[in-house]
Order: structure tokens, then C-alpha cells, then sequence
């Protein structure tokens, strides 16, 4: 980024968990130290195994890795004295990353960007109401690859921003507008929800549609798949926040969420694994029941003497 000085000082990343463990990975990529502030002792110590693991795999690298400081959220307000950037990454909670953001608005020093990296949650919906003192200096920051300002956001550091992940290993994008799911999680989105929608009409089974999707893009897995990853409630969640935020969303799909998790399946592939094993159970009856018709003494004689069937 021209006539942007490169930042001095740390990074202070917010919850140890899967997201910020990784992200302290990245952020100390490029010598850089990191700050990694959790509530619980037992996160920040598996947090930095993992970086240790991550690093001790890393082939191509240079090993100018910088130093990780583990602290507790009681000293916030001296972790952050050199902070350029601090990232929240406490779980998906609203209220939760709403008082995180207005302690970090009044404890950081001036010059620190603060930034959310919630997956679900813009900025401009977290900080709504808030009365900030430095409003300008607030951002998302998601995975430090989706990097949405806001209305009052100061443009300059959302240059910075994106400059510094791309220079620690991220490929970061600018999101020009409020966006509920961002860029990519929209366009996802729709092909979940037409997923849905083309599953509840019947018109194919889940295999069949991760199969023709496979086929047509290329990609290693289909959309059901994809959603199996996650797991279908979490996708209803999901659906369910769109719906709240957006007109013209279509019904079909959380119905049909809905009816497949109050039906006890949570991922596609189970339903086709109980499928595949109902199917293997009669078979498997069939074929017991042709035995003992058609050779009962054989049947039972096998079962008397083989330890494994008693
Ligand atoms: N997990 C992912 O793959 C992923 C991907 C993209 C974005 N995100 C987003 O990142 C955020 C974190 O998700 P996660 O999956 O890492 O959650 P997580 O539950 O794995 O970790 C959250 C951590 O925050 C800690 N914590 C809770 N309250 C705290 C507080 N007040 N102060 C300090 N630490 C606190 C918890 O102890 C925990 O270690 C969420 O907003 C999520 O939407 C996650």
C-alpha cells in the first residue's frame, strides 16, 4: 500500500479457540509478536501447541517466526499499549462481541484498529447504538480475508488492513458495502439454499446433486457434502439469520432443514449411512431366511460351532 507506513507493534488476537489459534499463527508469520488473550488457561496453552505444530511442519519458510505472549482477558488494558491491531475472536455471540468491542474502544491506545472477525455478524450490526469514541478505527476483519468497513470507517485503515494480511500470508478483499455473510458466505449461501429448495421439490437425491456439481466444477466436494461439514442445524442457524435480515428469502429450505433435523439427521451422509445399513440389515435377513429354508442344518450347525456368531 503506497504512503502507508508499515505498522509498529503487536497484534492482539482475542479467544485462543479454533479461529484465533490460527490467526496467531499467521499474524507472528512474518516476525511480527502476537498478543493471544483468553479466559481460559487450557486454550492458550493448546493454542500455542498448535502454532509450535503448524511451525514445525511448515516447509518453506524463512523461520523468522515471532514470539506469541499468552495473557488473561484482567490484563487487557496493558496487553494492548502496543498493539497496532486487535482482532475479537470470542465465540458467536452478539452481545458478547458487543462488550468486547466497547472495552476495547475505551482501553486501546488511540492508533490501535479494532476488528471483529465474526462470521455471521457485520460491524455495522455489532456496533449499532454504540456510543464509541473512536468509531473510525472499528472494522470486520473476517478470517483476515474479508475486510468491511462501515459508514463513519476511516478508508486509510482499511488500506492498512489489507495491506498487512496480504503481507502476512492472507489473500485479503475488500467487502465496499454492508453485507451480512460478506462476499464469499452469500454467494454460498444461495447455492446451499437452491440446494435445498431443489431437494424438498424432489427433483434430486443429495448424491446425486454433489454429483453433478462435482462433475460440472471441479470441486473436491458437492454442497451437500460442504453442508455435512458443518452440520445441518448449523446451516438452518445460518438460513435462519439471512431470513431475519433480508426480504425474499424462500420458506422451502429451513422447512425442509427443519424437518430433516427434527427427524434426528443432522448430515446427509447419515441419512445415507442408516439408508445403506437398512438396506445391508434386510439383505442380510433375506439371506438368513433362504438359509434356513433352504438349509437350516448348516445354518445352526455354523452357529453352534463358531464362537464369533454366539
Ligand atoms: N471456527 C471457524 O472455523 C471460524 C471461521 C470463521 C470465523 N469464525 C469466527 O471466529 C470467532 C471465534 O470462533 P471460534 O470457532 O474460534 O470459537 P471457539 O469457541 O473455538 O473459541 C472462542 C474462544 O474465546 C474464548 N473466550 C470466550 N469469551 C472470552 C472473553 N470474554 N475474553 C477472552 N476470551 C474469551 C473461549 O475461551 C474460547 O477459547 C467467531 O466469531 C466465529 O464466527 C470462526
Amino acid at each position: 500500500m503506497e504512503g502507508i507506513q508499515k505498522p509498529q507493534g503487536s497484534v492482539v488476537i482475542i479467544g485462543a479457540g479454533t479461529q484465533g489459534r490460527r490467526l496467531a499463527h499467521m499474524w507472528s508469520s512474518r516476525g511480527g509478536t502476537v498478543r493471544l488473550v483468553d479466559l481460559q488457561e487450557q486454550q492458550l496453552q493448546d493454542g500455542l501447541k498448535y502454532v509450535e505444530q503448524l511451525r514445525a511442519d511448515a516447509t518453506d519458510h524463512d523461520g523468522d517466526w515471532g514470539q506469541i505472549e499468552t495473557s488473561q482477558p484482567s490484563s487487557l488494558q496493558s496487553t494492548l499499549q502496543d498493539a497496532w491491531l486487535v482482532v475479537e475472536c470470542v465465540p458467536e455471540n452478539l452481545q458478547l462481541k458487543r462488550k468486547l468491542i466497547t472495552q476495547l474502544d475505551k482501553l486501546a491506545p488511540e492508533g490501535t484498529i479494532i476488528a471483529s472477525n465474526s462470521s455471521s455478524y457485520g460491524i455495522f450490526e455489532i456496533i449499532e447504538g454504540m456510543n464509541l469514541k473512536n468509531s473510525k478505527r472499528v472494522m470486520s476483519a473476517h478470517c483476515s480475508i474479508e475486510i468491511m468497513g462501515h459508514k463513519d470507517s476511516d478508508p486509510k485503515l482499511i488500506d492498512l488492513v489489507l495491506g498487512q494480511c496480504k503481507e502476512h500470508g492472507f489473500s485479503p478483499f475488500h467487502v465496499k458495502q454492508d453485507s451480512i455473510g460478506y462476499i464469499y458466505n452469500r454467494i454460498w449461501a444461495a447455492i446451499k439454499r437452491e440446494t435445498l429448495l431443489t431437494l424438498s421439490e424432489g427433483v434430486a437425491t443429495p448424491k446425486e446433486i454433489d454429483a453433478i456439481f462435482k462433475d460440472v466444477l471441479k470441486t473436491p466436494k458437492g454442497p451437500c457434502e460442504q453442508m455435512d461439514v458443518v452440520g445441518l442445524d448449523v446451516v438452518l442457524d445460518i438460513e435462519n439469520h439471512y431470513a431475519e435480515t433480508r426480504s425474499g428469502i424462500p420458506t422451502e429450505p429451513r422447512e425442509y432443514l427443519r424437518e430433516m433435523i427434527q427427524g434426528g439427521t443432522l448430515r446427509f451422509g447419515w441419512f445415507f449411512c442408516i439408508i445403506g445399513l437398512v438396506v445391508e440389515f434386510v439383505v442380510a435377513i433375506d439371506e438368513a431366511r433362504v438359509r434356513f429354508t433352504d438349509d437350516a442344518h448348516l445354518f445352526f450347525g455354523f452357529c453352534r460351532w463358531n464362537p464369533q456368531t454366539r
